[in-house]
């Protein structure tokens, strides 16, 4: 088996669960039977990217989908303070659990993440990114991710995206790809849409053609959930030259001159011209072993595990002098000094 190879996470994750039944923690079991849609709503209150949100979740109940709303700006989101906490547990094999504890993330990651239910995520753009709050909520999935390993294994959960701009596609380049490297890690995308509207809250409702694509995307999601799982393919929109996991064509040109790598899903290909047209043919492996595949996430992970074996006393002594330097050097100034 492909996985047997990553020892130190196979382990950690053995414990984990074990960790996990002893603490009577529930098993979270995706069937493929849940008829629920989650939607994470990242943008103003009835603003646009809520808008789209709800005409998804119209779409997708006309197929019997329950759907629930989250408004994550009403919400408390901080973002990670990269305190490690989590990773340490998961080299340990012990349950993860993020020490940032007054706010709304672990609540809002629970519901999106672990929760055995689709998922559509809807945010408005920001430099050209999905704003702070997918980031934020995007960052502190580590402790949910590491204590809920399982999710990891995207069969039977499918997602959908809506990115909404307020320019042109010379200001949202970077949306769908960020996007989807949080959603890609616990479900697979079936489709996504990247919109833009001049003008202001509820600018969307005068365009009824991007109003409609919001509600067939809703009604793809939920497509995907009601059919088998062998059969779910990704709807949306591509060109010829999209990475075949994301979807999306923001390539990177690696200094060969000669191939490209999509630098969310980390699969390579070799370019050529045909007809004055680029094309691309992209690694069959690393299609189906991409970084969000159980596979690409269980390789990072065991990585991650090996270089947090705990170092040599005489190791920690040297690093304690080397930093010193660091540590007590600058004039760290803030408001209130
Ligand atoms: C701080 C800030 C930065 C923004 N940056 C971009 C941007 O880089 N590209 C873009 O297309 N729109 C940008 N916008 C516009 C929003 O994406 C747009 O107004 C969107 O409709 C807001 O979604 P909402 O109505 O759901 O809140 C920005 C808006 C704000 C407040």
């Amino acid at each position: 088996m492909e996985l047997d190879q990553f020892t130190n996470i196979l382990r950690a994750r053995d414990q984990i669960m074990e960790a996990r039944r002893k603490a009577g923690c529930d098993e979270v079991i995706y069937a493929g039977k849940s008829r629920k849609i989650i939607g994470l709503s990242c943008g103003r209150k009835n603003g646009n990217s809520e808008i789209l949100l709800k005409e998804a979740a119209m779409g997708a109940e006309e197929f019997g989908i329950e759907t629930e709303i989250i408004r994550a700006m009403e919400l408390r989101v901080k973002p990670c303070n990269g305190c490690d906490a989590c990773l340490v547990a998961l080299s340990k094999g012990k349950i993860a659990s993020c020490p940032i504890k007054d706010d709304d993330v672990e609540w809002i990651l629970q519901k999106t993440v672990v929760e055995d239910c689709g998922l559509i995520v809807s945010f408005p753009v920001y430099y050209s990114r999905p704003n702070g709050y997918l980031m934020s909520i995007n960052e502190r999935m580590h402790a949910t991710m590491y204590k809920h390993l399982e999710v990891l294994d995207k069969k039977n959960r499918v997602g959908g995206i809506i990115s909404v701009g307020g320019s042109g596609p010379a200001r949202t380049p970077l949306s769908l790809i960020q996007a989807n490297m949080w959603v890609q890690h616990h479900h697979t995308v079936v489709d996504q849409i990247q919109v833009y509207f001049v003008g202001q809250a509820g600018a969307a409702l005068e365009k009824k053609e991007t109003m409609a694509r919001a509600k067939e995307l809703g009604r793809n999601v939920a497509r995907a959930m009601i059919k088998p799982w062998e059969e779910v393919k990704y709807v949306g929109e591509e060109t010829p030259i999209s990475c075949p996991v994301c979807h999306c064509n923001i390539l990177q040109v690696l200094d060969d001159s000669t191939s490209v790598v999509c630098p969310s899903c980390w699969v390579h290909g070799k370019i050529s011209i045909e007809n004055g047209k680029m094309k691309v043919k992209w690694d069959e492996w690393e299609t189906t072993h991409s970084q969000w595949s159980l596979y690409g996430l269980y390789h990072h992970m065991d990585d991650l595990c090996q270089r947090r074996t705990a170092p040599s006393e005489s190791k920690v002594k040297e690093m304690k002098e080397l930093r010193k330097r660091y540590s007590d050097y600058g004039k760290i100034i803030r408001p209130d000094s």
